[in-house]
């Protein structure tokens, strides 16, 4: 870039929480009189995060911004554009943006651009795409962006109800940093299609084909795969192929979606005769290359070739990705960013230099292939730092697994107070931890108030010090 305009514009520190309760798919696949190993091998997933009444995404925002701003110690000031990515209707006017402003206000910061953006599961990445974009601009003023993706994913009783999950993400937005966007490599691909969508204004819960959904996610996958190789090769003179990243991250709706769409790279590079395939490979994918649209999404014979020969690159690209999504379950807009953060996780030590590639799907459909490239970031934004920040093993294990009849009990309630005004939760805090926001009540004129559990404990105790190399 020209000398005076920000450099590497990108994730500067990223955090994420989840509510302490779960389900274990096995238990929930025996509950629902499901056939055994159909959530568990079938989707892929082992446990889903749930909110309960006294939590919900405006609560899920505030704790993930406080903790961010605290264990950066970054000065609420220096917060310049705020932009939320959710799909999850609380308020069909007034933004979660807004409620997320009071941590500002507070410091007498009201001066921050940005609002919410919506669209099933890519919100997060518009907003991602809006921050990043105001730090590139001429409007841009030297603070940094902010990106809150934040979702509560619940299904009617049925097929869906295995994939829904609950979580929100911070992430700093700013230049110099160590997860920057190669802003050149975007592939996009928006349509019009009913594959999933909430006409229901009255209930939290979709109305999804599945199936169309399905097929939508992989023919959206080739579109942007396509389009990312070909801005690639314009500019870098080259031909891309899955050897050129290091990592894929895809949204995870359920973690067998995500080995089939590794496998669909696998495929298109066949197909466009890239060196990454080897012989054998070639020989056994060559009785499909011939399939034409939809015949090439049916093929049951082509997803399970395809998977077979693509599987120990898919261990190596993308297995590092899926420690969160298969945790926690489909989180909406911050299923992405939960994947990527599972691989700051498990590779913070030997990510430097190296290129991780992006797949972000949302129904409806709009989605985007965009790719990161990794570097040392300055003090406090080191990856190893941000990976210790995340602190991803301790707030898996300090979770709270409970029987599919309380998960299905909390479900029926949450329907009831869907849009309801007028009461009161029970305001059980005792899993939360110090520090976590939880709703208290809805009055009336169906304002929300919300508390904070133990607030002076988490604001001067160690647990939220910045922590650095660990
Ligand atoms: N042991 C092992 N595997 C099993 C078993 C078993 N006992 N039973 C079934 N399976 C396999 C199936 O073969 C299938 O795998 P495959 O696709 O590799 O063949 C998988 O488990 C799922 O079984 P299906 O019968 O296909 O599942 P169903 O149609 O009942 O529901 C679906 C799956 C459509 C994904 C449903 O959960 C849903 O609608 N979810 C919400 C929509 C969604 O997530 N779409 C993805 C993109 S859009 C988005 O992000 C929201």
């Amino acid at each position: 870039m020209e000398s005076g305009r920000p450099k590497d514009v990108g994730i500067l520190a990223i955090d994420i929480y989840f509510p302490p309760n779960c389900v274990r798919q096995e238990t929930l696949e025996a509950y629902d009189g499901a056939s055994k190993g159909k959530y568990t091998i079938g989707l892929g997933q082992d446990c889903m995060a749930f909110c309960t009444e006294v939590e919900d995404v405006i609560s899920m925002s505030l704790t993930v911004v406080t903790s961010l701003l605290k264990k950066y110690q970054i000065d609420p000031k220096q917060i310049g554009r705020l932009e939320v990515g959710s799909e999850t209707v609380i308020d069909k006017s007034k933004s979660i943006k807004t409620w997320i402003m009071q941590i500002f206000e507070e410091y007498g910061n009201t001066d921050v651009e940005g609002v919410d953006s919506t669209n099933a599961c890519y919100g997060g990445t518009a907003a991602l795409f809006n921050c990043v974009n105001w730090v590139e601009s001429s409007s841009w003023d030297g603070r940094f962006g902010l990106v809150v993706c934040t979702d509560s994913a619940v299904y009617a009783e049925g097929p869906a109800r295995p994939t829904g999950g609950a979580a929100a993400i911070a992430m700093l937005i700013g230049p110099n940093a160590p997860i920057s966007f190669e802003s050149k490599y975007r592939g996009t691909h928006m349509s019009h299609v009913y594959d999933f969508y909430k006409p229901n204004l009255a209930s939290e819960y979709p109305v999804v084909d599945g199936k169309l959904s399905q097929t939508c996610y992989l023919m959206a996958l080739d579109a942007c795969y396509n389009r990312y190789c070909s801005k690639f090769e314009k500019f870098e003179g080259k031909q891309f192929s899955i050897s050129d990243s290091d990592y894929f991250v895809f949204h995870s709706p359920y973690n067998k979606l995500v080995q089939k769409s590794f496998a669909r790279l696998y495929f298109n590079d066949f197909l466009r005769n890239t060196s990454a395939i080897e012989k054998d490979a070639k020989e056994k994918l060559e009785p499909f290359s011939n399939l034409i649209g939809d015949e090439s999404y049916q093929s049951r014979d082509l997803e399970k070739v395809s998977q077979q020969v693509a599987k120990t690159l898919y261990d190596a690209k993308v297995q590092p990705s899926t420690l969160l999504p298969k945790q926690l379950g489909n989180m909406y807009t911050a299923s992405l960013y939960a994947a990527f953060a599972s691989v700051l996780h498990n590779k913070h030590k030997t990510l430097v230099g190296q290129r991780i590639v992006l797949f972000s799907y949302g129904s409806g459909l709009t989605s985007t292939m965009f790719s990161f490239k990794l570097q040392e970031g300055p003090h406090p934004f080191s990856l190893p730092n941000i990976a210790s920040v995340l602190n991803v093993s301790e707030k898996l294990e300090r979770r709270h697994v409970v029987p599919p009849e309380k998960f299905v009990e909390t479900l029926k309630l949450m329907e009831h107070r869907y849009g309801a005004k007028d009461f009161e939760t029970s305001r059980d805090t005792s899993l939360l931890t110090p520090g976590t926001f939880y709703l208290k009540k809805v009055d009336s004129m169906y304002r929300r108030h919300y508390g904070r559990k133990d607030a002076e404990e988490a604001d001067h105790g160690e647990n939220g010090s910045l922590v650095d190399g660990h």
